[in-house]
């Protein structure tokens, strides 16, 4: 467990510069996604360290079905390997993995994959690992509002009782708390569709190291800069949490 004062509960990652990491070194974009993966081991074991309780990757977004098939096919074969390579240490350290986005549009051993060791590690709780694939924002709520829209057409909720908490209850994963510390790498300044309603109190740290250097020192570094973070969630006094506000978005 670290020694700062404040640890993060729920950290989220934009993990981005794969591709120049690669490029830099004159070598295919798919080395960079490989070292990229390592850089994920490398962050999750720092999370278990410091006692970061969930960890959100955004391992693939919808927008990125656009990228050459060679890259997206390599992408794809990476995130088995990891399946079976690290399911042992997520039985190990009692990590629930878990899955957030459009899964049905990832090719079916990614699906069975996924599935199998969700099931096999839905009863941990010594840590979440959730993994955004196929995922988008404004796709998630859509997806929200969809499903609201069922229930007020079958009389099971008027639109009036429609506020913060209903939206929130028909994300993908409605339990896990909003994040703390949303990191970027690679120096872009962009939220690039990445949980865009969970995000609204997030602390945002922006790093120009590129993901696949980003290792125990640099998320050591993310962990110092959050510890020194005031937040106040539109109060006038440092807070935890979001306060309770009556009728919050009505
Ligand atoms: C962004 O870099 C990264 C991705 C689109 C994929 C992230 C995937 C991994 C880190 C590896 C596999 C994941 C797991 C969970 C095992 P980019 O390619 O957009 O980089 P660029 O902007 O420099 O081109």
């Amino acid at each position: 467990m670290s020694d700062l004062p404040k640890i993060p509960r729920h950290v989220a990652i934009i993990m981005d510069g794969n591709g120049r990491w690669a490029n830099q070194r004159g070598l295919p974009r798919l080395r960079g996604h490989e070292e990229g993966a390592e850089s994920v081991r490398a962050v999750i074991r720092a999370c278990r360290e410091v006692g970061v309780h969930y960890l959100t990757l955004y391992a693939f977004s919808v927008e990125n079905w656009v990228r050459p098939r060679m890259e997206i096919r390599g992408l794809m074969r990476l995130l088995r390997k990891f399946l079976q390579e690290r399911e042992h240490e997520l039985h190990e350290n009692r990590v629930r993995l878990r899955v957030i986005g459009r899964v049905h549009d990832l090719p079916l051993p990614v699906q069975h994959g996924l599935s199998r060791v969700t099931k096999a590690t839905a009863s941990y709780d010594s840590g979440q690992l959730i993994l955004a694939l196929s995922y988008g924002g404004r796709a998630e709520l859509a997806h929200a509002v969809r499903a609201i829209a069922r229930d007020v057409e079958a009389g099971r909720l008027a639109p009036d009782a429609i506020d913060e908490r209903t939206i929130g209850a028909h994300l993908y994963a409605p339990d896990i708390p909003d994040p703390d510390l949303l990191i970027r790498t690679s120096g872009e300044m962009r939220l690039s569709n990445f949980l865009l309603w969970q995000i609204a109190y997030t602390e945002l740290y922006v790093t120009n190291v590129l993901w696949p250097d980003f290792r125990e020192p640099e998320f050591a570094k993310a962990m110092e800069a959050y510890s020194h973070r005031h937040r106040r969630f539109g109060d006038t006094k440092d807070r935890d949490t979001i306060p309770e506000v009556k009728h919050a978005g009505r």
